[in-house]
């Protein structure tokens, strides 16, 4: 078990679901800190039945702190981190910085928990759009080789964090009252609208969120050649992103194998009868830790083809649902903990 459990970025989307998450599964530990920026220095935070005070971080907040649980903007987690680490901490990043540094272990427990067990470093927690597809993507892989994927992605506005939940609904609010809203978050009003821009525009055409998808889900498949393609599009959802994933694998994969393999997984569950109307819906998803898959079909396009629909809480298994398994599986994993 850990002792003093260090939760930065304590007061933000993640933060907040982290903190939930904490209380809920009871995670062991003797001691919480909760820290942010100075902004909310001194801010009560309930958790676990009480109010805590949150605290500023500063490159001294990490002294007897053995697991630091960090969810900050990049360059936040660029400074800080590494006072974590040398003052002899754990740390799991869920910030996109460290993720494809090759010291950096980069995890989704249900695909390669060994990556976390054997790190040294940071240990990162991927992109929230990365994360639901490569858990959907690893059964397939695992009866096939996956030879291609196309994935269209409709992510919803917590993704972009604080702001962007407060965007959604004021902007909303002021769209239906004929009023205009300066957007803190978004480049175009997310009301009513779908922006095909998540992060800035890189190589090729693409943007960074498009090729987070792409490498970070070579790295933790450990597949550097994987073709991928990725389309990432903001839609006026409050939680819950959804994707569309076509692949093709070695062999084709009929609807009937991918339900079976995906419901044999740990962390996925299927939702599969369009003529009922059942299928996952972020609504129902949001507040859940599974990655959800429906909507199971063969490519028309393609003889080896496969297309589905795939839905996860991006604020859980997105996020602080991975860290937080990433966690325990380092906690029981611990010289102390009770074999
Ligand atoms: N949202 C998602 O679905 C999601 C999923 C996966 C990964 N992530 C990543 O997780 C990280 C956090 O995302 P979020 O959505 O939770 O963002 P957020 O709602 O904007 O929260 C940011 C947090 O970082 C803190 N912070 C900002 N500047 C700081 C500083 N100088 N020193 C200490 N703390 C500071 C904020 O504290 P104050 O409240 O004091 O400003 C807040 O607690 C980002 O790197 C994001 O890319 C997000």
């Amino acid at each position: 078990m850990f002792e003093t459990v260090a939760v930065v970025g304590a007061t933000g989307a993640v933060g907040r679901i982290m903190l939930k998450l904490l209380e809920e599964r009871a995670f062991p530990a003797g001691e919480f800190r909760l820290l942010a920026s100075s902004r909310s220095s001194g801010t009560a935070v309930s958790f676990r039945g009480e109010q805590c005070q949150v605290e500023e971080l500063t490159h001294d907040s990490f002294d007897d702190v053995d697991l630091v649980l960090s969810s900050t903007p990049d360059q936040v987690a660029a400074e800080f981190l590494p006072s974590a680490i040398q003052a002899g901490a754990t740390v799991i990043d869920e910030s996109g910085y460290w993720r494809m540094d090759p010291d950096v272990a980069l995890v989704v427990p249900e695909i390669n928990p060994e990556a976390a067990l054997g790190a040294a470093g940071i240990i990162a927690s991927p992109n929230c759009s990365t994360t639901q597809m490569v858990l959907a993507l690893k059964p397939l892989h695992d009866a096939s080789a996956l030879r291609r994927v196309i994935v269209s992605t409709y992510q919803a506005t917590s993704g972009a964090g604080a702001e962007g939940i407060e965007d959604l609904q004021a902007g909303t609010r002021a769209a239906l009252d004929g009023q205009s809203y300066d957007y803190r978050c978004f480049a175009h009003p997310i009301a009513f609208n779908a922006i095909p821009q998540i992060g800035s525009v890189k190589e090729q055409g693409y943007t960074s969120e498009e090729m987070k998808m792409v490498i970070e889900t070579r790295k933790i498949l450990g597949l550097p050649d994987l073709a991928i393609n990725a389309t990432c599009v903001r839609i006026p959802v409050a939680n819950g992103h959804s994707e569309t994933i076509t692949v093709e694998t070695e062999r084709a994969i009929d609807p009937d194998e991918a339900r079976r393999l995906f419901a044999e997984h740990p962390g996925i569950s299927v939702l599969d009868d369009p003529a009922e109307g059942i299928y996952p819906l972020p609504t129902a998803c949001s507040g859940h830790d599974d990655v959800f898959v429906g909507r199971i079909r063969r490519d028309l396009s393609s003889p080896t083809g496969l297309t589905f629909w795939c839905v996860a809480d991006n604020l859980r298994k997105g996020a602080a649902t991975n860290a937080i398994q990433i966690a325990e599986l380092l906690s029981a994993n611990r010289s102390d903990s009770p074999r």
